[in-house]
């Protein structure tokens, strides 16, 4: 079977397709307007301490499990507890999971895609901030855009899964990723000439506190560590399943990380100097990425070049975390259900574009939009009108990717025999002194904090209004 399913290249393969799953639209688009919406600064230290302390243990949690049993997360469960123990309801929510996550970010990659057509068309030369920000409002309110560019995006992300993603991902990220982070270094540094990098470092790095709301806030934070690292739903299981078994799973895991958090951190340390140079509020929800950066091109000398290429590359770390998520599902009935490669991804991949128009619809004023926000406004506020990308964007990583965790987590402290794990933490790697941190942190906090966070956002402690 080992021979069937593929392998990585080389250990390096692994780490850049694992970091090309984990780097994407979680740390560009997703981490800067999170932290936005809860004020900077206390979050992001939260943030860091649930990547280092929940995060780090469960990605070398799912990594383990993958490399052990070879097999996509249903059939890897499987094999290390028992065929129909409970504990593989954890395989089923990684398919769900996949589905549901996919369906989203399709949209938002679309818009990634839309922004490269702008920016090479040189669309933004010659206006104003506030009109720069407008061409975001009337895409996110286009209907017919929105899907064009969610329908594009899918059959991209289907015609590279379906060929095989091995050579494809390997060869694209080795690419790619050491592009982003060049282009990155570039923006940072324009950002560091713009008189709002004080602030915008100020507002990410200083301890203040006042749009954190600790319930909320906390579960974002946790809830944004997952999703930007690619957990709780069987991605690095089903990436780890084509690692080979004498492979080092700490360090790789502890690079993924490392890489997953440094992008995160420059990104916001380039969109908020920008924010705050022109004098835009940092609390521009899904825009900001959007609106933040064509103002940044649209007054550099050299905008007209990096602003494609920047977009670009926002597309390709899309590209290589949608193809995560769709191998997630297709893995499953191709292993599971024994179908061919072709017609797993043909069905997955058609299912997720369908189940992505009412996002691709939740701008406009339709029932997915206005009518979507109405209805549920009892359950999520008057004020917080949510439509219904919203809700997939956070539930999913608040609560099905934080759930997901804890599962993993449990079922490698609890359910896995002692021998088998360590043995399998201390294989391949020099840094094997930290196995009882590992499980400790594994059966002890990490439960502990998910647990914690969850009952505190469902108001149990009531510390926020
Ligand atoms: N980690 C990806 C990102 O940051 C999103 C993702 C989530 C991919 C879960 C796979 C699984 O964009």
């Amino acid at each position: 079977m080992a021979s069937q399913r593929g392998n990585w290249g080389s250990r390096t393969g692994f780490i850049l397709a694992a970091a090309g799953s984990a780097v994407g639209l979680g740390n560009i688009w997703r981490f800067p307007y999170i932290t936005g919406e809860n004020g900077g600064g206390l979050f992001v230290m939260i943030y860091l301490a649930c990547v280092a302390l929940v995060g780090l243990p469960i990605m070398m949690a799912e990594i383990f499990i993958g490399r052990t049993a070879q097999n996509s997360p249903v059939g890897a469960i499987r094999s290390m507890s028992r065929p129909r123990s409970p504990w593989m309801g954890l395989g089923w929510l990684s398919v769900v999971a996949a589905f549901v996550i996919l369906s989203f970010y399709s949209v938002v990659a679309g818009w990634s895609m839309h922004y490269v057509w702008l920016s090479v068309t040189n669309s933004f030369t010659g206006l104003s901030p506030e009109q720069i920000g407008d061409v975001f409002g009337s895409l996110y309110r286009n209907a017919g855009l929105n899907l064009f560019w969610h329908v594009v995006f899918m059959v991209l992300t289907i015609g590279i899964v379906i060929a095989g993603v091995k050579r494809g991902i390997e060869f694209w990220s080795r690419i790619l990723l050491p592009a982003l982070f060049v282009l990155l270094l570039v923006l940072l540094v324009y950002a560091m000439t713009t008189d709002g990098f004080a602030a915008g470092f100020k507002f990410v790095f200083g301890f203040h506190a006042e749009k954190f709301h600790p319930a909320r806030s906390t579960l974002a934070a946790l809830g944004q560590a997952f999703f930007s690292l690619s957990l709780g739903m069987g991605a690095l299981i089903t990436y780890g399943s084509y690692m080979r078994r004498d492979e080092d799973v700490v360090s790789t895991s502890i690079i993924v990380c490392g890489l997953d958090t440094a992008v995160a951190l420059l990104a916001a340390l380039i969109l908020f100097p920008i924010l705050f140079t022109v004098g835009l509020d940092p609390d521009q929800s899904v825009g900001l990425a959007f609106v933040s950066l064509p103002i940044a091109f649209s007054q550099m000398p050299a905008g007209a070049l990096l602003g494609p290429a920047f977009f670009i590359l926002l597309t390709f770390a899309a590209l290589t975390s949608a193809i995560s998520l769709l191998e997630v599902a297709t893995a499953y009935f191709i292993d599971e259900r024994g179908w061919s490669r072709v017609k797993a991804t043909l069905t997955t991949g058609g299912c997720i574009l369908v189940l992505g128009i009412p996002s691709a619809l939740s701008g406009g004023a339709g029932f997915f939009g206005e009518r979507f926000k109405e209805m549920t406004a009892p359950v999520f506020g008057q004020n917080n009108g949510k439509t219904w990308f919203d809700v997939l964007d956070s539930f999913s990583s608040n609560w099905m990717l934080p759930l997901g965790g804890l599962g993993i987590a449990a079922f490698v402290a609890w359910r896995v025999g002692n021998d088998a794990r360590e043995q399998g933490f201390k294989t391949g790697t020099t840094l094997g002194a930290l196995y009882w941190g590992w499980v400790w942190l594994l059966r002890y906090l990490v439960p502990i904090a998910v647990v914690l966070v969850m009952l505190n956002a469902l108001g149990v402690f009531d510390t926020d209004g």
